[in-house]
Protein backbone atom coordinates (compact mmCIF):
# COMPACT_ATOMS: atom_id res chain seq x y z
CA UNK A 1 0.00 0.00 0.00
CA UNK A 2 1.36 3.19 -0.86
CA UNK A 3 2.21 5.75 1.84
CA UNK A 4 0.20 9.03 2.69
CA UNK A 5 2.94 11.69 2.59
CA UNK A 6 2.73 13.38 6.50
CA UNK A 7 4.69 16.37 5.71
CA UNK A 8 4.14 19.64 7.78
CA UNK A 9 4.28 22.89 5.84
CA UNK A 10 8.22 24.08 5.49
CA UNK A 11 9.27 26.18 8.69
CA UNK A 12 6.89 24.36 10.94
CA UNK A 13 7.90 25.15 14.44
CA UNK A 14 8.33 22.54 16.93
CA UNK A 15 8.99 23.03 20.61
CA UNK A 16 7.71 22.23 24.09
CA UNK A 17 6.43 24.31 26.72
CA UNK A 18 7.04 24.96 30.67
CA UNK A 19 5.64 27.65 33.48
CA UNK A 20 8.20 29.53 35.55
CA UNK A 21 6.42 27.65 38.74
CA UNK A 22 6.30 24.78 37.66
CA UNK A 23 9.65 23.69 36.90
CA UNK A 24 12.18 26.46 38.49
CA UNK A 25 12.17 25.59 42.22
CA UNK A 26 14.65 28.18 43.91
CA UNK A 27 11.68 30.06 45.10
CA UNK A 28 13.74 32.33 47.44
CA UNK A 29 16.58 32.39 45.45
CA UNK A 30 18.74 35.75 43.40
CA UNK A 31 16.27 38.04 45.20
CA UNK A 32 13.04 37.04 43.95
CA UNK A 33 10.02 37.99 45.96
CA UNK A 34 6.58 35.98 46.83
CA UNK A 35 4.09 34.81 44.40
CA UNK A 36 0.53 33.87 44.82
CA UNK A 37 1.43 30.08 44.05
CA UNK A 38 4.11 30.30 46.65
CA UNK A 39 1.59 31.64 49.35
CA UNK A 40 -1.41 29.25 47.96
CA UNK A 41 0.95 26.02 48.23
CA UNK A 42 1.19 26.73 52.15
CA UNK A 43 -2.75 26.29 52.65
CA UNK A 44 -3.40 23.41 54.32
CA UNK A 45 -5.67 21.53 51.24
CA UNK A 46 -5.25 23.80 48.61
CA UNK A 47 -2.53 21.03 46.56
CA UNK A 48 -3.38 17.87 46.41
CA UNK A 49 -0.35 15.80 49.05
CA UNK A 50 0.34 19.05 50.40
CA UNK A 51 3.17 19.14 48.16
CA UNK A 52 5.14 22.63 47.35
CA UNK A 53 6.98 23.85 44.44
CA UNK A 54 9.85 24.94 46.49
CA UNK A 55 12.36 22.61 44.34
CA UNK A 56 10.26 21.49 41.66
CA UNK A 57 12.41 19.78 38.98
CA UNK A 58 15.31 22.48 39.93
CA UNK A 59 15.12 23.80 36.26
CA UNK A 60 16.28 27.18 38.00
CA UNK A 61 20.02 25.16 38.04
CA UNK A 62 19.02 22.87 35.72
CA UNK A 63 17.99 24.83 33.00
CA UNK A 64 21.47 24.21 31.03
CA UNK A 65 20.80 20.87 30.77
CA UNK A 66 16.92 20.91 29.89
CA UNK A 67 17.61 23.22 27.02
CA UNK A 68 20.62 20.73 25.87
CA UNK A 69 18.06 18.16 26.19
CA UNK A 70 15.66 19.57 24.37
CA UNK A 71 18.14 20.26 21.58
CA UNK A 72 19.03 16.74 21.31
CA UNK A 73 16.15 15.20 21.18
CA UNK A 74 15.48 17.66 17.59
CA UNK A 75 13.26 20.22 18.71
CA UNK A 76 13.70 23.87 17.68
CA UNK A 77 12.02 25.82 20.19
CA UNK A 78 11.88 26.17 24.09
CA UNK A 79 8.45 28.14 25.20
CA UNK A 80 9.09 29.17 29.09
CA UNK A 81 8.12 31.90 31.10
CA UNK A 82 9.67 34.85 32.89
CA UNK A 83 8.43 34.71 36.74
CA UNK A 84 7.12 38.40 38.09
CA UNK A 85 8.37 38.15 41.28
CA UNK A 86 11.91 37.41 40.14
CA UNK A 87 12.21 40.83 38.17
CA UNK A 88 10.01 42.72 40.47
CA UNK A 89 9.66 41.20 43.78
CA UNK A 90 7.33 43.65 44.76
CA UNK A 91 5.58 43.93 41.66
CA UNK A 92 6.66 47.27 41.20
CA UNK A 93 9.92 49.40 40.74
CA UNK A 94 13.07 48.51 38.66
CA UNK A 95 14.18 45.23 37.76
CA UNK A 96 16.28 43.03 39.98
CA UNK A 97 19.51 42.47 38.36
CA UNK A 98 19.75 38.93 39.20
CA UNK A 99 16.32 37.92 37.49
CA UNK A 100 17.10 39.59 34.85
CA UNK A 101 20.27 37.57 34.34
CA UNK A 102 19.29 34.48 34.96
CA UNK A 103 16.65 34.91 32.05
CA UNK A 104 19.41 36.30 29.78
CA UNK A 105 21.62 33.03 30.15
CA UNK A 106 18.58 30.92 29.93
CA UNK A 107 18.00 32.90 26.63
CA UNK A 108 21.45 32.65 25.65
CA UNK A 109 21.43 28.77 26.42
CA UNK A 110 18.58 28.22 23.96
CA UNK A 111 20.46 30.64 21.34
CA UNK A 112 23.30 28.42 21.82
CA UNK A 113 22.06 25.08 20.93
CA UNK A 114 19.93 26.21 18.25
CA UNK A 115 16.75 26.76 20.00
CA UNK A 116 14.32 29.63 19.13
CA UNK A 117 12.74 30.99 22.54
CA UNK A 118 9.06 31.96 22.53
CA UNK A 119 9.04 33.73 26.23
CA UNK A 120 5.78 34.11 28.21
CA UNK A 121 5.14 37.09 30.26
CA UNK A 122 2.69 35.64 32.76
CA UNK A 123 2.09 32.03 33.34
CA UNK A 124 0.14 32.97 37.35
CA UNK A 125 2.49 33.94 39.36
CA UNK A 126 1.15 37.11 39.96
CA UNK A 127 3.29 39.10 42.82
CA UNK A 128 1.99 38.72 46.23
CA UNK A 129 2.27 42.10 47.28
CA UNK A 130 0.17 42.60 43.83
CA UNK A 131 -2.52 40.99 45.12
CA UNK A 132 -2.32 42.12 48.37
CA UNK A 133 -3.58 45.13 46.68
CA UNK A 134 -6.31 44.09 44.97
CA UNK A 135 -4.78 41.62 42.25
CA UNK A 136 -6.37 40.79 39.31
CA UNK A 137 -9.83 42.03 39.96
CA UNK A 138 -8.21 45.49 40.86
CA UNK A 139 -7.48 47.51 37.57
CA UNK A 140 -4.00 49.01 38.48
CA UNK A 141 -2.57 45.11 38.33
CA UNK A 142 -3.14 45.90 34.15
CA UNK A 143 -0.76 48.54 34.66
CA UNK A 144 1.93 46.98 36.73
CA UNK A 145 1.84 43.97 34.28
CA UNK A 146 2.31 46.59 31.60
CA UNK A 147 5.63 47.40 33.38
CA UNK A 148 6.60 44.32 34.31
CA UNK A 149 6.36 43.97 30.60
CA UNK A 150 8.31 46.65 29.37
CA UNK A 151 10.85 45.40 31.78
CA UNK A 152 11.67 42.29 30.11
CA UNK A 153 11.24 43.71 26.79
CA UNK A 154 13.92 46.15 27.61
CA UNK A 155 16.44 43.22 28.84
CA UNK A 156 15.49 40.44 26.54
CA UNK A 157 14.08 42.16 23.42
CA UNK A 158 17.49 42.10 21.14
CA UNK A 159 17.29 38.35 21.69
CA UNK A 160 13.85 37.25 22.17
CA UNK A 161 11.73 37.73 19.00
CA UNK A 162 8.71 36.00 20.16
CA UNK A 163 6.38 36.60 22.97
CA UNK A 164 2.83 35.46 24.55
CA UNK A 165 1.78 37.54 26.84
CA UNK A 166 -0.82 36.43 28.81
CA UNK A 167 -1.19 32.16 29.23
CA UNK A 168 -4.74 31.60 29.70
CA UNK A 169 -6.15 34.01 30.99
CA UNK A 170 -9.47 31.74 31.36
CA UNK A 171 -7.58 29.83 34.09
CA UNK A 172 -6.18 32.49 35.68
CA UNK A 173 -9.28 34.43 36.18
CA UNK A 174 -12.32 31.58 36.95
CA UNK A 175 -9.50 29.09 38.73
CA UNK A 176 -8.44 31.80 40.65
CA UNK A 177 -10.90 34.26 41.13
CA UNK A 178 -14.01 32.54 40.81
CA UNK A 179 -13.84 29.02 41.98
CA UNK A 180 -10.93 28.92 44.33
CA UNK A 181 -9.42 25.72 42.92
CA UNK A 182 -5.92 27.73 42.28
CA UNK A 183 -4.16 30.99 43.76
CA UNK A 184 -4.86 33.20 45.05
CA UNK A 185 -7.57 30.95 45.76
CA UNK A 186 -11.19 33.28 46.04
CA UNK A 187 -14.45 32.35 44.71
CA UNK A 188 -16.14 34.85 43.54
CA UNK A 189 -17.83 34.90 40.73
CA UNK A 190 -17.96 38.78 39.97
CA UNK A 191 -14.19 39.06 40.99
CA UNK A 192 -13.89 36.60 38.49
CA UNK A 193 -15.24 38.18 35.66
CA UNK A 194 -12.96 41.23 36.54
CA UNK A 195 -10.21 39.84 36.86
CA UNK A 196 -10.47 37.78 33.37
CA UNK A 197 -10.74 41.78 32.12
CA UNK A 198 -8.12 43.22 33.39
CA UNK A 199 -6.00 40.24 32.68
CA UNK A 200 -6.45 40.98 29.13
CA UNK A 201 -6.47 44.59 29.73
CA UNK A 202 -3.04 44.15 30.68
CA UNK A 203 -2.51 41.62 27.27
CA UNK A 204 -3.47 44.57 25.37
CA UNK A 205 -1.30 46.69 27.24
CA UNK A 206 2.10 44.37 27.08
CA UNK A 207 1.48 44.21 23.67
CA UNK A 208 1.45 48.00 23.28
CA UNK A 209 4.55 48.42 24.92
CA UNK A 210 6.42 45.47 23.67
CA UNK A 211 5.59 47.06 20.40
CA UNK A 212 7.06 50.55 21.26
CA UNK A 213 10.50 48.20 22.11
CA UNK A 214 10.61 45.73 19.83
CA UNK A 215 11.47 45.43 16.29
CA UNK A 216 9.54 44.99 13.51
CA UNK A 217 10.63 40.91 13.08
CA UNK A 218 9.08 40.45 16.50
CA UNK A 219 5.81 38.75 17.03
CA UNK A 220 3.17 38.98 20.18
CA UNK A 221 0.33 36.84 20.90
CA UNK A 222 -1.50 35.36 23.65
CA UNK A 223 -1.87 31.54 24.56
CA UNK A 224 -5.72 30.80 25.24
CA UNK A 225 -7.23 27.65 26.56
CA UNK A 226 -9.98 26.71 24.01
CA UNK A 227 -12.28 23.87 23.43
CA UNK A 228 -15.04 22.51 21.10
CA UNK A 229 -18.28 22.82 22.71
CA UNK A 230 -21.38 20.62 21.89
CA UNK A 231 -24.68 19.98 23.33
CA UNK A 232 -25.27 16.91 24.99
CA UNK A 233 -28.80 16.74 23.25
CA UNK A 234 -30.56 18.71 20.84
CA UNK A 235 -32.91 19.39 23.37
CA UNK A 236 -33.13 23.93 22.81
CA UNK A 237 -32.05 23.94 26.91
CA UNK A 238 -29.21 21.92 26.68
CA UNK A 239 -28.34 23.75 23.19
CA UNK A 240 -28.65 26.96 25.35
CA UNK A 241 -26.43 25.70 27.95
CA UNK A 242 -23.73 24.93 25.38
CA UNK A 243 -23.82 28.37 23.82
CA UNK A 244 -23.42 29.73 27.44
CA UNK A 245 -20.52 27.69 28.33
CA UNK A 246 -19.11 27.90 25.08
CA UNK A 247 -19.20 32.32 25.50
CA UNK A 248 -17.76 31.83 28.74
CA UNK A 249 -15.31 29.38 27.80
CA UNK A 250 -14.35 30.46 24.27
CA UNK A 251 -15.82 33.51 23.25
CA UNK A 252 -15.56 35.98 26.37
CA UNK A 253 -12.06 35.80 25.23
CA UNK A 254 -11.88 35.33 21.18
CA UNK A 255 -13.77 37.98 20.72
CA UNK A 256 -12.33 40.80 22.79
CA UNK A 257 -8.81 39.57 21.81
CA UNK A 258 -9.60 39.59 17.59
CA UNK A 259 -13.23 41.60 17.17
CA UNK A 260 -12.83 44.35 20.04
CA UNK A 261 -16.06 43.19 22.15
CA UNK A 262 -17.89 41.64 24.43
CA UNK A 263 -20.39 39.01 23.26
CA UNK A 264 -23.35 40.58 24.04
CA UNK A 265 -25.50 37.46 25.09
CA UNK A 266 -22.60 36.78 27.74
CA UNK A 267 -22.99 40.52 28.53
CA UNK A 268 -27.10 40.41 29.15
CA UNK A 269 -26.43 36.70 31.40
CA UNK A 270 -23.76 38.39 33.18
CA UNK A 271 -26.07 41.44 34.33
CA UNK A 272 -23.36 44.01 32.33
CA UNK A 273 -19.67 44.69 32.66
CA UNK A 274 -19.75 47.67 34.44
CA UNK A 275 -15.75 47.91 34.99
CA UNK A 276 -15.21 48.03 31.09
CA UNK A 277 -14.31 51.36 30.44
CA UNK A 278 -13.79 53.29 26.95
CA UNK A 279 -11.31 52.12 25.12
CA UNK A 280 -10.11 49.15 26.91
CA UNK A 281 -11.42 47.14 23.79
CA UNK A 282 -9.71 48.99 21.73
CA UNK A 283 -6.30 48.21 23.28
CA UNK A 284 -7.15 44.38 23.92
CA UNK A 285 -7.99 44.18 20.48
CA UNK A 286 -4.66 45.64 19.78
CA UNK A 287 -3.27 43.20 16.24
CA UNK A 288 -1.44 40.42 16.99
CA UNK A 289 1.16 38.07 15.24
CA UNK A 290 -0.31 35.12 16.30
CA UNK A 291 -2.84 33.80 18.75
CA UNK A 292 -1.52 31.05 20.87
CA UNK A 293 -4.10 28.10 21.59
CA UNK A 294 -3.88 25.22 24.11
CA UNK A 295 -5.99 22.36 23.49
CA UNK A 296 -6.39 19.57 26.00
CA UNK A 297 -10.45 17.91 25.31
CA UNK A 298 -13.62 19.49 23.97
CA UNK A 299 -16.89 19.56 26.06
CA UNK A 300 -20.21 17.93 25.75
CA UNK A 301 -22.63 20.28 28.02
CA UNK A 302 -26.38 20.23 29.26
CA UNK A 303 -28.64 22.19 30.98
CA UNK A 304 -28.47 21.87 34.50
CA UNK A 305 -32.35 21.97 34.41
CA UNK A 306 -32.65 25.88 36.81
CA UNK A 307 -32.50 28.71 33.81
CA UNK A 308 -35.51 31.06 34.62
CA UNK A 309 -35.90 33.34 31.82
CA UNK A 310 -33.39 35.03 29.73
CA UNK A 311 -31.51 37.43 30.91
CA UNK A 312 -31.13 36.56 34.49
CA UNK A 313 -28.39 34.96 34.56
CA UNK A 314 -25.16 35.67 36.61
CA UNK A 315 -21.43 34.90 36.56
CA UNK A 316 -22.63 32.37 40.06
CA UNK A 317 -25.14 30.24 37.64
CA UNK A 318 -24.32 29.57 34.18
CA UNK A 319 -26.86 26.47 34.20
CA UNK A 320 -24.56 24.31 32.04
CA UNK A 321 -22.81 20.99 33.40
CA UNK A 322 -20.23 19.38 31.31
CA UNK A 323 -20.90 15.22 30.83
CA UNK A 324 -18.46 12.93 30.15
CA UNK A 325 -19.84 10.48 27.10
CA UNK A 326 -18.85 6.48 27.98
CA UNK A 327 -16.46 4.76 26.31
CA UNK A 328 -13.97 7.90 25.49
CA UNK A 329 -10.56 7.21 26.64
CA UNK A 330 -9.52 9.81 29.94
CA UNK A 331 -6.45 10.95 31.29
CA UNK A 332 -5.22 10.54 34.58
CA UNK A 333 -6.86 13.68 35.31
CA UNK A 334 -10.08 12.61 33.84
CA UNK A 335 -9.76 14.52 30.84
CA UNK A 336 -11.26 13.04 27.36
CA UNK A 337 -9.40 12.18 24.36
CA UNK A 338 -10.48 13.24 21.57
CA UNK A 339 -8.15 14.49 18.67
CA UNK A 340 -10.91 15.04 16.64
CA UNK A 341 -11.66 18.30 18.89
CA UNK A 342 -8.31 19.81 18.28
CA UNK A 343 -8.82 19.96 13.92
CA UNK A 344 -12.84 20.99 15.07
CA UNK A 345 -11.01 23.83 16.85
CA UNK A 346 -9.05 24.59 14.67
CA UNK A 347 -11.71 24.68 11.54
CA UNK A 348 -13.68 27.09 13.83
CA UNK A 349 -10.82 29.58 14.09
CA UNK A 350 -10.27 29.21 10.26
CA UNK A 351 -13.54 30.09 9.85
CA UNK A 352 -13.98 32.66 12.13
CA UNK A 353 -10.82 34.20 12.20
CA UNK A 354 -9.48 33.69 8.63
CA UNK A 355 -6.70 36.39 8.84
CA UNK A 356 -4.83 35.03 12.38
CA UNK A 357 -2.13 32.77 11.75
CA UNK A 358 -2.18 29.94 15.03
CA UNK A 359 -0.19 28.24 17.08
CA UNK A 360 -0.55 25.30 19.13
CA UNK A 361 1.25 27.18 22.32
CA UNK A 362 0.45 23.89 24.26
CA UNK A 363 -1.10 20.35 24.04
CA UNK A 364 -0.46 16.51 25.87
CA UNK A 365 -1.53 14.91 28.30
CA UNK A 366 -0.85 12.97 31.74
CA UNK A 367 -0.65 9.36 31.33
CA UNK A 368 0.30 6.73 34.74
CA UNK A 369 3.61 6.19 33.57
CA UNK A 370 5.45 3.13 34.44
CA UNK A 371 9.72 2.94 34.43
CA UNK A 372 10.63 -0.46 33.25
CA UNK A 373 13.73 -2.65 34.70
CA UNK A 374 15.48 -0.79 32.05
CA UNK A 375 14.71 2.34 34.09
CA UNK A 376 12.80 3.38 30.54
CA UNK A 377 9.35 4.87 30.25
CA UNK A 378 7.88 3.22 27.52
CA UNK A 379 4.83 5.74 27.18
CA UNK A 380 3.25 4.09 24.34
CA UNK A 381 -0.54 5.91 25.25
CA UNK A 382 1.04 9.47 25.57
CA UNK A 383 3.09 8.13 22.08
CA UNK A 384 -0.71 7.67 20.78
CA UNK A 385 -1.94 10.92 22.46
CA UNK A 386 0.36 13.11 20.13
CA UNK A 387 0.40 10.99 17.06
CA UNK A 388 -3.73 11.68 17.03
CA UNK A 389 -3.32 15.45 17.54
CA UNK A 390 -0.26 15.63 15.16
CA UNK A 391 -2.72 13.75 12.76
CA UNK A 392 -5.94 16.11 13.21
CA UNK A 393 -4.08 19.12 13.22
CA UNK A 394 -2.44 18.33 9.92
CA UNK A 395 -6.14 17.37 8.24
CA UNK A 396 -6.46 21.03 9.86
CA UNK A 397 -3.27 22.55 8.09
CA UNK A 398 -4.67 20.92 4.61
CA UNK A 399 -8.35 22.04 5.03
CA UNK A 400 -6.66 25.72 5.11
CA UNK A 401 -5.95 26.33 8.82
CA UNK A 402 -2.96 28.43 9.19
CA UNK A 403 -0.88 26.67 12.38
CA UNK A 404 2.73 27.56 12.29
CA UNK A 405 3.79 25.40 15.20
CA UNK A 406 3.01 23.16 17.58
CA UNK A 407 4.29 23.18 21.21
CA UNK A 408 4.06 19.76 23.63
CA UNK A 409 2.78 20.29 27.39
CA UNK A 410 4.84 19.46 28.53
CA UNK A 411 8.94 19.07 28.42
CA UNK A 412 9.25 17.73 31.65
CA UNK A 413 7.10 15.78 34.58
CA UNK A 414 6.59 19.14 36.86
CA UNK A 415 3.96 20.50 39.32
CA UNK A 416 0.80 20.29 37.72
CA UNK A 417 -0.37 23.23 40.33
CA UNK A 418 -3.54 22.14 42.29
CA UNK A 419 -2.67 18.76 41.17
CA UNK A 420 1.22 19.37 42.88
CA UNK A 421 3.54 16.52 41.77
CA UNK A 422 0.66 13.48 40.38
CA UNK A 423 0.16 13.74 37.16
CA UNK A 424 2.70 13.40 34.87
CA UNK A 425 2.70 15.36 31.55
CA UNK A 426 6.18 15.19 30.77
CA UNK A 427 8.64 14.42 27.67
CA UNK A 428 10.94 13.84 29.83
CA UNK A 429 10.14 12.09 33.48
CA UNK A 430 11.84 13.69 36.39
CA UNK A 431 12.76 11.94 39.57
CA UNK A 432 11.88 14.00 41.85
CA UNK A 433 13.98 12.66 44.79
CA UNK A 434 17.20 12.54 42.83
CA UNK A 435 16.24 14.77 39.85
CA UNK A 436 17.32 12.58 37.22
CA UNK A 437 15.57 13.24 33.23
CA UNK A 438 14.73 10.04 31.42
CA UNK A 439 13.61 10.83 28.26
CA UNK A 440 10.38 9.12 27.83
CA UNK A 441 9.55 6.67 24.14
CA UNK A 442 7.30 9.64 23.54
CA UNK A 443 10.03 12.13 23.71
CA UNK A 444 12.04 10.50 21.35
CA UNK A 445 9.08 9.42 18.80
CA UNK A 446 7.91 13.63 19.00
CA UNK A 447 11.40 14.46 18.65
CA UNK A 448 11.88 12.21 15.72
CA UNK A 449 8.91 13.68 14.14
CA UNK A 450 10.28 17.28 14.49
CA UNK A 451 13.37 16.58 13.13
CA UNK A 452 12.21 15.07 10.01
CA UNK A 453 8.95 17.68 10.14
CA UNK A 454 6.80 14.85 9.26
CA UNK A 455 4.59 12.32 11.00
CA UNK A 456 5.24 8.58 10.68
CA UNK A 457 3.29 6.98 7.68
CA UNK A 458 0.28 5.38 8.91
CA UNK A 459 2.74 2.00 8.82
CA UNK A 460 -0.67 -0.21 7.22
CA UNK A 461 1.41 -2.04 5.04
CA UNK A 462 -0.29 -4.46 3.42
C1 LIG B 1 -2.73 24.32 31.21
C2 LIG B 1 -1.65 25.17 31.82
C3 LIG B 1 -0.35 24.44 32.02
C4 LIG B 1 -0.57 23.02 32.49
C5 LIG B 1 -1.54 22.30 31.59
C6 LIG B 1 -1.77 20.86 31.93
O1 LIG B 1 -3.98 24.82 31.58
O2 LIG B 1 -1.40 26.30 31.03
O3 LIG B 1 0.44 25.18 32.91
O4 LIG B 1 -0.96 23.00 33.79
O5 LIG B 1 -2.77 22.99 31.61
Amino acid sequence: MATTPLEFPHGFVWGAATAAFQVEGAVDEDGKGVSVWDTFTTVPGAIAGGDTATEACDHYHRYPEDIGQLADLGFGAYRFSVSWPRIQPEGIGKANAKGIDHYRRVVETCLERGVTPYVTLYHWDLPQALEDAGGWPNRDTAHRFADFAALVGDALGDLVEHWITVNEPKVASHAGYSDGIHAPGIRDPRRGLKAAHHLLLGHGLATQVLRQRLGSSSEVGIALDLTPVTAATPDPADVAAARRFDGNFNRMFLEPVLQGRYPQDMVEWFGGTPFVREGDLELIAAPIDFLGVNYYRPHVVRSAGHTTAAGQGSPTSLDAEVVTPPGLEVTEVGWTVVPEGLHDLLLRLRDEYPQTPLLITENGAAFPDVVGADGQVDDQRRVAYFDGHLRQMLRAIRSGADVRGYFAWTLMDNFEWAEGYGPRFGLVRVDFETQQRTPKASARWLGAVAKQNRLPSTGASS
